[in-house]
């Protein structure tokens, strides 16, 4: 049996350079591992099966560890039946990532299991088939990713950071905000120069899928407004959201004013190992 955490992730910067004729949009995103997290038990058993804490979350072949299990399967031709216990607490259709980390540490437990038959780099690409996130979090915790994600360059670690995820109620599609994005919403910046100041301290967060989520859901704009008179610094929409990460409190936190909110601090993980929850939050 194996257990591991598999984290949420936020974008601290995300800018779509230009829609694609594969139907992807071209981006530059600077991603980042946070402690917000679920944990994954993975044990050989005679079929297969997934349980799930939470009944929201299918457990048929639609989700992405079983995407996982069988491209895992299919690449390395070992055969084998895999009982998995699903502790959800990364909320879906959220920005966070929660899937594709679920999709990841799938991958990386499978390679432990049998002794690694697949390297890092066969794992990120059997990812890349899953979903364009997934690459992402076989990096070391924080990398400048680009293409439709999948390009992943990992980068030290950026200083301790504290955050709040909060989520408002609805969730969002990530198809519909990509479908919703329109070129005119995006910065026209030099992605490289917007890394660079992030890696000198001058952190310059921006979404450029905020205005097409907040013309989905235009109740989404007042919360992140909510959020700024409520006291946080830096409040940033994580990928194609709903939820938020707010950076820097000046007030006391209201934690009874919303429905979802977790206190949560940038995490990265050691060469070869897998992420691991050491200050214990969430
Ligand atoms: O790759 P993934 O399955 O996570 O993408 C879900 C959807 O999000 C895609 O089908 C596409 O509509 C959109 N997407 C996009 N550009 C990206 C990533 C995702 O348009 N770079």
């Amino acid at each position: 049996m194996i257990t591991l955490i598999s984290p949420a992730k936020i974008n601290l910067f995300l800018q779509i350079l230009h829609p694609r004729p594969d139907g992807y949009h071209e981006l530059a995103s600077l991603f980042q591992t946070i402690s917000l997290h679920d944990t994954i038990e993975y044990s050989l058993s005679t079929q297969d099966s997934l349980t799930c804490t939470d009944p929201e979350i299918p457990v048929d072949a639609s989700n992405l560890i079983f995407k996982a299990v069988n491209l895992f399967r299919l690449k390395t031709n070992l055969k084998f039946n895999i009982s998995i216990h699903l502790e959800k607490r990364i909320p879906q259709k959220a920005g966070l990532g929660g899937g594709s980390s679920n999709a990841a540490t799938t991958l990386f437990a499978l390679n432990e299991l049998f002794n690694h038959p697949l390297s890092i780099q066969e794992l990120k690409s059997l990812g890349s088939e899953i979903g364009s996130d997934v690459a992402f979090f076989f990096s070391e915790g924080t990398a400048y990713c680009t293409g439709r994600g999948e390009i992943v360059e990992n980068l030290k670690p950026l200083p301790e950071t504290n955050l709040w995820i909060v989520k408002p109620n609805e969730g969002l599609s990530t198809p519909l905000i990509f479908k919703n994005f329109q070129m005119s919403d995006a910065h026209k910046k030099n992605p490289q120069d917007v890394l660079n100041s992030f890696l000198n301290g001058n952190p310059d967060y921006f979404n450029d899928l905020e205005p097409a989520a907040f013309r989905a859901l235009p109740a989404l704009k007042t919360f992140k407004n909510d959020l700024k008179n409520r006291g946080f610094k830096t409040v940033l929409m994580s990928g194609s959201g709903s939820a938020f990460f707010c950076i820097n409190c000046t007030e006391t936190i209201d934690y009874n004013a919303f429905t979802f909110i977790r206190e949560a601090h940038f995490l990265t993980r050691e060469k070869n190992k897998w992420y691991e929850n050491k200050k214990m939050l969430h």
